[in-house]
């Protein structure tokens, strides 16, 4: 589905974020990126967007070459994005937060939220509050339903589990296996390892903008390299 090969990205002339990236991500899968602070792992979700552009190498999504189209093209194919931080706006209501989701997308609301109220319930008893009044957990829910209203064919989440407690992180995970269940493909950047590994069917490893390792989410949990650098364990 997702086919990214040899993709390089530099910040102004010197910072050289991403190095010859390649990586697959097929339909009904959920890839895992795992990398720590500052290797890349944003940077490589917003080139695929198309909000940055590549020095080199190309990006392929359903066999159609997207890397050199502009943002609003790309989401138009079906690829939706969860940026860092979450990104809701805090002052329109659940229920607005998701109509702008849906914007550009035909269909039926009613028949929409349903399969996304089914798996966010939570959603649906605060859909008149402001988003900004959600806890953290609820504000990452909001987001990922905000990305499904377009009904995308692949899902881009950068940290979901960023700055969440233990309990709502591993909510959080289970979620990302519903909506992969439901049928929508998922590609996950995380510097949770061990959680982003133990739904991953396969995963890429990400060091100072190189791809470091690949293999499938459990081999990478029984890794000695992965266990020692990103388990806390030798
Ligand atoms: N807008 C920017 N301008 C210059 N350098 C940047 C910018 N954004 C990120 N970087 C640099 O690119 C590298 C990768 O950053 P990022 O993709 O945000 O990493 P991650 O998401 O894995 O924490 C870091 O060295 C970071 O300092
Ligand atoms: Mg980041």
């Amino acid at each position: 589905m997702l086919k990214c090969s040899g993709v390089s990205v530099t910040y102004g002339k010197k910072i050289n974020a991403l190095k010859e990236i390649s990586l697959e991500v097929k339909q009904g899968e959920i890839v895992a990126l795992i990398g720590g602070n500052g290797s890349g792992k944003s940077t490589f979700l917003k080139t695929i967007s198309g909000l940055l552009p590549t020095d080199r190498g190309t990006i392929h999504f359903n066999d159609k070459r997207i890397d050199p189209m502009p943002a609003h093209k790309i989401s138009a194919l079906g690829i939706a994005h969860v940026p860092e931080g979450r990104r809701i706006f805090a002052r329109l209501s659940v229920e607005e937060n998701l109509e702008l989701g849906a914007y550009c997308r035909k269909g039926n609301w009613r028949k929409k939220t349903q399969g996304l109220f089914d798996i966010f319930p939570i959603l649906k008893e605060r859909l008149k509050q402001p988003g900004g009044t959600l806890s953290g957990g609820e504000q990452q829910m909001l987001a990922m339903g905000r990305a499904l209203m377009s009904e995308p064919k692949l899902l881009m989440l950068d940290e979901p589990s960023m700055g969440l407690a233990p309990l709502m992180v591993a909510k959080i995970f289970g979620i990302i296996q519903d909506i992969s269940k439901a049928g929508t493909t998922i590609l996950l950047v995380e510097q949770n390892a061990k959680q982003s590994l133990s739904i991953a069917h396969r995963a890429y490893v990400l060091e100072t903008g190189r791809i470091v390792l690949e293999g499938t989410g459990s081999d990478l949990l029984e890794n000695d390299q992965i266990r020692h650098a990103y388990l806390g364990s030798s």
